[in-house]
C-alpha cells in the first residue's frame, strides 16, 4: 500500500475533528431545544399565575381574576396546574379575606413603626402573622406599593422572612408574612416582661449560627440582589426564628414602601432605631448601605452580651454602653469576663469552641461599628470572617470619636463618607 504514516495520521486527526464538531453540534442542538421548551414552560406558568391563588392559601380553586399589575397575582381561585410549584408572586387579598384569615384581628403578636401584627391562618391551615400598616401609607399610589411589594415578594433567601401577600384597599393596607412560630430573637436575649415566661437561654454556638444566617439574609440583600436592598432596620425584634430556630430577617423592603422617615422618627428627630441606627443616619451625611452593617454589629454586642446596649432609664442605666465596655476590655486584653457573659448558657458549658466563636464575634462586631462607613467591612466580608474563613484583624477603637464615659453618648465629629469594602477588617480570604 502506498499510504504514508503522514497520510494515515492526517486522515485520522481529520476524523476525530469531525467527530469532535459532531458531538458539539449535537449537544448545542439539544441545550438550545431545551431551553426554548423552559421558556415557553415558564411563560406559560408566568401568565397562569397572574390570574391564580396557590395552593397554600385554600388548598383547591379553579381559574379566574382579571387585569392586575405584573409583579403580583389577583387572589382568585386555584389551579392544579400550578400545585406544587413554587408561587413567585405576592397574592392580593381582601380586607374581607384579612378579617377571615385573623378571626377579627383576635390575636395581637406585637407592633412596631410600620403597623401592628396579628397571627393569623390561611384556609389551608398555614399560620401567617398579617401586618396591618399605619394609616399614614394611605397616601400612597397604588401602582408603587404594588410595585414595591412586588420587589419584596420576589426576594428569595432561606434566611429572609416570606412574604405571601398583601391587601391594599381604602381603608386597610397589610403585609401578609409567613408565621415564624418562635418569634423574635429579642425574647432570648433580653429579660421577659414579668407577665411572659422567660424562654429557654440559647446556646452561644446557636446564637452563632443565628449571627451567621441573619448575616448572608443581609449580605444577600446587599449583594445578591438583582437591585440592592437596604433594611434600615437591622436588630433583634427582625430576626425571627422559625423551627429549630433557624432564623429569617423581616421588614427588608419595608423602609422604601412606608417612607421610613415619617414613621420612625426617634427621640432626636432622626431616622433609624435608637441604639442601631448607624452615625450617618441621624446626621447630615451620606447614607449607603453600611448602615447596615453598623446595626447588624450592635446586634452583635447584644448577643455577646444578652442584654440591651441602649437601655433608656433600664436596669442597666447606670452602666457604661456595654458596646464601649467591650472595646475597653478588648484594648485590654480583659475579655474573660465578657466570654464567660456570652457563653454562660443552660445547654453550653462556655467550652473552648464557645469561646473561639464568642472571640470571633466580639472582633467582628468592633469592625462593623466603625465610625467611618469605608471602615466597616462588607456583609459577604462578615459571613467569611464569622465562619472562620477570613482572619479578623484586630479592630481599631470605633468610638474613638466619643467624649470618654457618657453612657449612650451620641458621635460628635464628622467624616466624609466613600464606598469600599472594608478590607482592613480581613487579611486574606
Ligand atoms: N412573621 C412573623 N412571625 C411571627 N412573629 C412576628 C412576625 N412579624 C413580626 N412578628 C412579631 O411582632 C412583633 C412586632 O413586629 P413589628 O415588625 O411590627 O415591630 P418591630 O419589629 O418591633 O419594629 P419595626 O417596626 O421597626 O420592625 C415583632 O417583634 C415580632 O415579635
Ligand atoms: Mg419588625
Amino acid at each position: 500500500m502506498a499510504i504514508s504514516n503522514g497520510s494515515l495520521a492526517l486522515a485520522i486527526i481529520g476524523l476525530i475533528t469531525a467527530g469532535i464538531v459532531t458531538i458539539v453540534a449535537i449537544v448545542a442542538i439539544y441545550e438550545c431545544a431545551k431551553m426554548a421548551m423552559k421558556m415557553s414552560l415558564r411563560e406559560g406558568m408566568a401568565n397562569h399565575q397572574r390570574y391564580t391563588t396557590p395552593s397554600f392559601v385554600n388548598g383547591g380553586g379553579s381559574s379566574g381574576g382579571g387585569g392586575v399589575d405584573a409583579d403580583v397575582v389577583e387572589m382568585g381561585s386555584m389551579s392544579h396546574f400550578i400545585e406544587g410549584l413554587q408561587n413567585e408572586r405576592p397574592v392580593r387579598f381582601s380586607a374581607q379575606q384579612l378579617r377571615a384569615f385573623t378571626k377579627n384581628y383576635a390575636h395581637k403578636v406585637g407592633s412596631g413603626g410600620f403597623g401592628v401584627v396579628y397571627r393569623g391562618r390561611f384556609p389551608s391551615g398555614v399560620p401567617v402573622a398579617v401586618k396591618v400598616l399605619n394609616s399614614t401609607l394611605g397616601k400612597r399610589a397604588e401602582e408603587q406599593f404594588m410595585a414595591e411589594v412586588g420587589t419584596i415578594g420576589r426576594t428569595y433567601h432561606i434566611n429572609l422572612v416570606r412574604l405571601y401577600g398583601f391587601c391594599f384597599d381604602a381603608d386597610v393596607k397589610a403585609l401578609v408574612y409567613e408565621y415564624m412560630e418562635k418569634g423574635s430573637l429579642d425574647r432570648y436575649l433580653f429579660d421577659s416582661s414579668p407577665s411572659s415566661p422567660a424562654p429557654e437561654r440559647i446556646a452561644f454556638e446557636k446564637l452563632h449560627e443565628i449571627a451567621v444566617g441573619t448575616a448572608k439574609a443581609v449580605r444577600y440583600l446587599h449583594e445578591e440582589c438583582a437591585q440592592r436592598i437596604i433594611h434600615y432596620d437591622i436588630k433583634p425584634e427582625n430576626v425571627l426564628l422559625g423551627a429549630g430556630m433557624a432564623p429569617k430577617v423581616s421588614d427588608f423592603g419595608l423602609a422604601k414602601l412606608c417612607d421610613r422617615e415619617d414613621t420612625h422618627l426617634t427621640i432626636t428627630g432622626a431616622r433609624g432605631t435608637p441604639g442601631y441606627a448607624a452615625p450617618e443616619l441621624w446626621m447630615p451625611l451620606p447614607v449607603t448601605h453600611k448602615c447596615d452593617v453598623y446595626s447588624y454589629g450592635m446586634l452583635l454586642f447584644e448577643m455577646l452580651g444578652r442584654r440591651r446596649n441602649l437601655e433608656l432609664g433600664g436596669v442597666h442605666g447606670s452602666q457604661e454602653w456595654y458596646p464601649r465596655w467591650v472595646w475597653h476590655r478588648f484594648e485590654a486584653g480583659e475579655t474573660e469576663a465578657m466570654l464567660a457573659r456570652a457563653t454562660a448558657a443552660a445547654a453550653g458549658d462556655g467550652n473552648g469552641r464557645e469561646r473561639e466563636k464568642a472571640e470571633r464575634v466580639c472582633k467582628v462586631a468592633l469592625w462593623c461599628v466603625q465610625y467611618r462607613p469605608e471602615e466597616r467591612p462588607s456583609m459577604g466580608n462578615v459571613v467569611r470572617m464569622l465562619e472562620g474563613e477570613d482572619h479578623i484583624a484586630a479592630p481599631r477603637n470605633p468610638f474613638a470619636h466619643l467624649a470618654p464615659y457618657s453612657a449612650g453618648s451620641t458621635p460628635t465629629t464628622t467624616t466624609a463618607t466613600t464606598e469600599s469594602d472594608g478590607s482592613s477588617a480581613r487579611t486574606g480570604r
